[in-house]
């Protein structure tokens, strides 16, 4: 089996491939779909960060590829329905740098509730301003988090811990963590609330869902946190509540145009603000964060590798089996059509090879199953398989 990770994926992932016994190749950059084409022969698991194209003329001449694992959150870089066609499946790291956010949205909420921006930027100017006007502690102090999904339910959590009491609104029913007490609409959040820090997805809808109106409804002298997605902030309006003193302060981790690259000039009409953080999109970048996703998606592409797992794919049914040292499994991948399992079945069964076990599962018009079955079987029968019109791709393992 060999493996090819570019855009420098963290040490780790090589590690895992190669106990597994990968032979695996590192590259330190992306490469450009050419490149990569010919880089995939005889390469069956590929490894790629955000900036390597994965296009459907790369699938097409990589014959060899079972699987892609973006080591990072997006898999916009790929072309999904092109992998899945071929039986191609996407893993990425959704989850990998959650607390990572979280830890930074917490270092900001006590800061600005210190005032720590304005009193470091005096302090380099040399100005010695001791006072206690304006500074209060967290605790005690109501955090309302928008978006109670992964981020937003491990903030209640740790914020309640610093003595917060947190109040959460989102438009899906979520179980509330500790003492979080749940908002029926925003604007009941947004008039108890201390603190609003966002932490909702990138679903279309929710562009520019934060704006006048809203910043208008929040509490005088309260804060505001972004660490979501740019666009889901009228940043001008936001601006105009800080300048008139409606808002305490501010801490944006993300932009609506944000540069292509690092040292490119950042354009924003929330600079040069007081009591204003404003950071590169790094909420989620640290180190553990990187590890952590390292060790995640390669642990993906081994487990389908040689378990055929995909639980958490992004592109395939969500299918898991425990290891079976010893035995014999068939992954097959099909178009999702009535009596496709039945047809499977009955061809194990004219070739006389036992069902030990068996789990299917379906996602649109894709199906994925699993079978085990003894060590010793008829060689002909994966030819069958492979043979039906509906097979996608058939894989014998262990
Ligand atoms: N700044 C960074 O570096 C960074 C890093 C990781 C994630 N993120 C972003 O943080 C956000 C949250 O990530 P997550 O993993 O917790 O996502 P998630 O999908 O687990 O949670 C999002 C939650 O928001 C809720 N929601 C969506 N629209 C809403 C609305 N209009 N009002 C109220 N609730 C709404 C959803 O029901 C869901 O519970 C995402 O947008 C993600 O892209 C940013």
């Amino acid at each position: 089996m060999r493996a090819l990770l570019l855009e420098n994926v963290h040490p780790d992932a090589a590690r895992i491939l190669e106990t597994a016994g990968a032979e695996v190749e590192t590259i330190d950059r992306a490469l450009d779909p050419r490149a990569l084409a010919s880089a995939l022969a005889g390469v069956q698991l590929l490894g790629i960060r955000s900036k390597t194209e994965v296009t459907e003329a790369v699938f097409d001449e990589a014959p060899d590829l079972l699987a892609v694992g973006a080591f990072c959150i997006g898999t916009n870089q790929i072309d999904l329905g092109a992998a899945r066609e071929r039986g191609v499946a996407v893993f990425n790291a959704p989850f990998s740098n959650t607390r990572s956010v979280v830890e930074l949205a917490l270092a900001e909420i006590i800061a600005l509730t210190r005032r720590l921006t304005l009193k470091n930027t005096a302090m380099h100017a040399g100005v010695w301003d001791k006072s206690a006007e304006a500074a209060h502690e967290v605790r005690g102090r109501r955090l309302g988090i928008v978006g109670y999904g992964n981020i937003g339910a491990q903030l209640s959590v740790l914020a309640e811990a610093l003595g917060m009491s947190v109040y959460f609104y989102d438009t899906a029913d979520k179980l509330a963590l500790g003492n979080a007490r749940r908002c029926d609409s925003l604007d009941e959040l947004l008039a108890v609330a201390d603190v609003v820090t966002l932490h909702v997805d990138g679903r279309a809808g929710n562009s520019g869902m934060f704006g006048a109106e809203q910043f208008a409804r929040m509490r005088p002298g309260s804060l505001f946190l972004n660490l979501s997605r740019g666009f889901v902030v009228d940043h001008g309006a936001l601006r105009a509540r800080v300048e008139s003193g409606h808002l305490a302060g501010a801490a944006i981790d993300v932009f609506p145009q944000e540069p292509a690259g690092r040292g490119d000039e950042f354009r924003s009409e929330l600079r040069d603000l007081p009591n204003v953080i404003l950071t590169p999109h790094i909420a989620g970048s640290t180190e553990e964060a990187q590890q952590d996703i390292g060790r995640y998606v390669a642990g993906k592409l081994r487990d389908y590798q040689f378990e055929g797992g995909t639980s958490m794919s992004v592109n395939l049914p969500h299918l898991a089996l425990p290891p079976r040292p010893g035995g014999r499994r068939i992954a097959h991948l099909h178009r999702n059509v009535p009596g496709v399992l039945a047809k499977i079945n009955s061809l194990l069964a004219e070739h006389k090879v036992n069902i030990d076990g068996q789990l299917l599962d379906t996602r649109g018009e894709y199906g994925y199953v699993l079978t085990d079955i003894a060590v010793d079987y008829p060689a002909a029968v994966l030819g069958s398989l492979a043979a039906m019109p509906e097979t996608v791709r058939v894989r014998l393992l262990g």
